[in-house]
């Protein structure tokens, strides 16, 4: 396990899904007020950007922008068709305004 820092937390607008590379790994970050969620920017039906779709605040979800596929920002799991596999999510802390995320 490791800690990466990934940006200064308030470079992260409430409510908007970032793409953001760490080495060969690539996450999405998305701010919903003062909560971060950090999942794997790949949908689990097809190889398609997370990071691309719309971020649903209230639900804490994301919908796939490719075929609708809706994941819960928690945890990764689907929520609705056609995707049936979870996505892998990340830890995520604020430490002195800096966004950590842990990494295996
Ligand atoms: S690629 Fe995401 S729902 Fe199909």
């Amino acid at each position: 396990m490791s800690a990466q820092d990934v940006g200064a937390a308030d470079e992260f607008a409430s409510g908007e899904a970032r793409q953001v590379r760490i080495g060969a790994r690539t996450l999405v970050i998305v701010r919903i007020e003062d909560d971060f969620y950090v999942l794997d920017d790949r949908c689990s039906h097809e190889d398609y950007s997370l990071a691309q779709g719309e971020v649903d605040c209230e639900d804490r979800t994301i919908e796939c922008a490719r075929h609708g596929a809706m994941f819960d920002l928690t945890d990764g799991t689907p929520q609705s068709f056609p995707a049936t596999r979870p996505v892998a999510r990340y830890d995520v802390v604020v430490r002195d305004g800096r966004l950590e995320v842990t990494l295996p």
